[in-house]
């Protein structure tokens, strides 16, 4: 049996995160997509609401489990006995960081494979970030994300604005 680990933030999940999923889903038995934190980005989701977000958007894909990981994400991959690790690849701009991470975890476990699948060129554009940016200033978001998630979003956003500053 083979198991696949797709991570990433997803905060939100975006139609370039679901096109990954479907691609990496078809090419193992089992796809985890693993929720990690980027320290080094403010997320406005927390992780309860991002993986709510992602079940509800691969209902319909038999093999794919939604999960969390803290941690080095090569630990996490050899404890749930996968040794492929999936990244999307947009841009020329994704792959130097890729590359640089690919080789670290080699480093760190090398029995784990990173894998790199080419994002649909309709979503070549997209990021969470942007997304975000986008809904934020009011423009429209719905070739860039599910309805569950623009809905989820622009509540989001709506409370974020309603905080004192
Ligand atoms: O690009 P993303 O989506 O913000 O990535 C988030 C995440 C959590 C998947 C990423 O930050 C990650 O893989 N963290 C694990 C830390 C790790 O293993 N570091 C060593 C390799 S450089």
């Amino acid at each position: 049996m083979k198991t696949g680990v797709y991570p990433g933030s997803f905060d939100p999940i975006t139609y370039g995160h679901l096109d990954i999923i479907k691609r990496a889903s078809s090419l193992v038995d089992t796809l985890l997509v693993a929720v990690g934190t980027n320290p080094s980005k403010n997320a406005l989701f927390d992780v309860d609401e991002r993986i709510a977000l992602i079940r509800q958007c691969v209902g319909d894909l038999h093999n794919v489990v939604v999960d969390r990981f803290q941690g080095l994400l090569v630990r996490y991959a050899k404890e749930k006995n996968a040794n492929t690790v999936f990244k999307g690849l947009r841009a020329v701009s994704d792959f130097e960081i890729e590359f640089q991470t690919a080789l670290v975890n080699r480093e760190l476990e090398p029995q784990v494979e990173t894998v790199f699948l080419m994002t649909d060129y309709k979503y070549a554009f997209l990021s969470s970030s942007l997304v975000k940016e986008v809904a934020d200033l009011g423009g429209d978001i719905q070739k860039m994300v599910p309805p569950c998630v623009e809905k989820e979003l622009q509540e989001k956003l709506k409370q974020a604005r309603m905080m004192p500053k």
